[in-house]
């Protein structure tokens, strides 16, 4: 086959080499009718290509016609030589075109494409229904031009992901989701090398996992069934199946008409359910490992698409610690307390109150990660385990970053007797859960584990304010298409 070359490899090093490249047409400048521009972008990088009619180079008058008359966005292969371009491409206003791409697309600018053939692979439609610099721009830039008395369109949330596939292509999302595959590939790889095993459980099953109304129900061959809410049944079952240590990587479906900036009815669960040799602790260190991990690897390794992100959604980057602080939930109380925010120590936060305690736990220690454990037995689920000394408390936590809930864990009931009862005592009818509780009763290790949600990591990392953004294909209680 023939060597294709990625725009965003093109570099000084590169200059007299022929190259074969495709990407979108990014934008087309007539200058002449021997002259014309055409901007091809791959990813994140655009590159000027420049076509001149020169019956040496096999150029024709048509072809630069042909290459004038194409649609923005069409996908194109050029065949070429890359050059040095011979004045600095800022200064001209033939190639002012670049300059504009150059801070929201991060145009290759140290070097051009003197093209020799081009082909229209596929022909976008002459109008789309967004427009690709307007989707890039950052709110800053919109209000610098407003000031300046231009007119500039605003896409709005909705109409992005209505056109998602064109949305998708701006630098910021194509950042955005190479930093999600990096963060699920490093859990991957960091519970591997702490010995879990990788395992997929049913999506499809008999009843609420996190009890609760929140499912989607279905019949299921004749027989009413729901959609998985968590993994969290049959992690615990795989635990009783003697693996000891298990993560899960899979879709998480909730029912909830929650209409929030972080809340969506499909969002990418990560999993995991270990043994507990001596204390639930165990389970908050695997996680400070873990999460420490993925935030270096994305400090160090995601440079270009951290800054391409804060180019368009500037943000401050994440303060974390090299061992991730623990709070116990009374302590989070008390610091609230203390600020003016009175709660009731046996209820939940709320929103506001962990935005709160994220801005006050930064102040005084200066970091945006931390763990809150030990949480009032009565806020949650009726798997958690009561702590032995005080059983109005849980060996439980949750997990935050910028005073976001990321995570939420804890040490299970292993033993059936107690499981019933707090079931029962969680107005969850036994019966629908026996299976479950039934595992229990041939052996099983004390256990305890975590679920995050990846879409959070992403959008908390990056500090963005809403959750879709960290959703390819976002699933919220009104949206089913794309
Ligand atoms: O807090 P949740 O509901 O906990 C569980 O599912 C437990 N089974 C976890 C465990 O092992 N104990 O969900 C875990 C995480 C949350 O911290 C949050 O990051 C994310 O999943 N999450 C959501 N993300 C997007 N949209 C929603 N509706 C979410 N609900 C939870």
């Amino acid at each position: 086959g023939r060597v294709w070359s990625k725009v965003g490899d093109l570099d000084e090093a590169a200059a007299g080499r022929p190259v074969l490249i495709r990407g979108f047409a990014h934008a087309i400048r007539p200058v002449s009718k021997k002259m014309a521009f055409v901007v091809l972008r791959q990813s994140m990088s655009t590159v000027q290509c420049v076509l001149v009619a020169n019956a040496d180079a096999g150029v024709s008058t048509q072809m630069v016609k042909f290459a004038t008359a194409l649609s923005k966005e069409s996908i194109l292969d050029i065949e070429g030589v890359v050059s040095l371009p011979k004045e600095p491409l800022k200064s001209t206003t033939q190639q002012m075109i670049v300059v504009l791409c150059e801070y929201m697309f991060s145009a290759i600018l140290q070097v051009e494409i003197q093209v020799r053939k081009i082909y229209c692979i596929n022909r976008a439609i002459p109008t789309l229904p967004i427009n690709l610099e307007d989707a890039a721009r950052s709110e800053a830039e919109f209000e610098k031009a407003e000031q300046a008395g231009e007119k500039l369109v605003r896409v709005g949330q909705d109409t992005r992901l209505n056109y998602r596939s064109i949305d998708l292509r701006t630098p910021a999302n194509q950042a955005i989701f190479r930093i999600q595959c990096q963060v699920e590939n490093k859990f991957r790889e960091f519970l591997l090398s702490k010995d879990f095993v990788g395992i997929h459980s049913p999506k499809l099953i008999g009843g609420s996992s996190e009890g609760g109304a929140a499912v989607f129900k279905l019949m299921y061959n004749g027989q009413p069934a729901c959609l998985a809410q968590s993994p969290q049944l049959y992690k615990q079952m795989a635990i009783c199946g003697g693996y000891e240590r298990v993560f899960e990587v899979g879709p998480v479906f909730r029912a909830e008409n929650s209409n929030t900036h972080r809340h969506l009815c499909e969002f990418v669960g990560l999993d995991a359910e270990m043994e507990i040799k001596e204390h639930y602790f165990e389970v908050c260190d695997i996680i400070d490992g873990l999460f420490v991990s993925i935030f270096k690897h994305l400090t160090e390794n995601c440079k270009k698409e951290l800054e391409t992100i804060n180019r368009q959604y500037p943000f401050e980057p994440l303060k974390y610690l090299d061992k991730t602080l623990k709070l116990t939930y009374e302590e989070g109380i008390q610091m609230l307390k203390e600020a003016g925010t009175e709660i009731d120590p046996m209820g939940d936060l709320n929103t506001e109150a962990e935005k709160k305690l994220g801005r006050l736990v930064r102040e005084k220690y200066g970091t945006d990660f931390f763990i809150l454990y030990q949480y009032p037995l009565a806020v949650r689920p009726f798997y958690t385990m009561p702590c032995y000394d005080n059983p109005a408390y849980s060996n439980s936590f949750d997990v935050f970053i910028r005073g976001e809930e990321i995570i939420s864990g804890a040490q299970r009931v292993h033993t059936p007797e107690l499981l019933a009862k707090r079931a029962t005592e969680c107005g969850i009818d036994v019966n629908t859960i026996s299976a479950y509780i039934e595992s229990f009763s041939y052996g099983a290790p004390p256990h305890g584990g975590f679920g995050v949600g990846l879409e959070r990591v992403v959008m908390l990392f990056c500090a963005l304010n809403n959750i879709r953004k960290t959703s390819l294909f976002p699933r919220d209680p009104q949206r089913l298409v794309p």
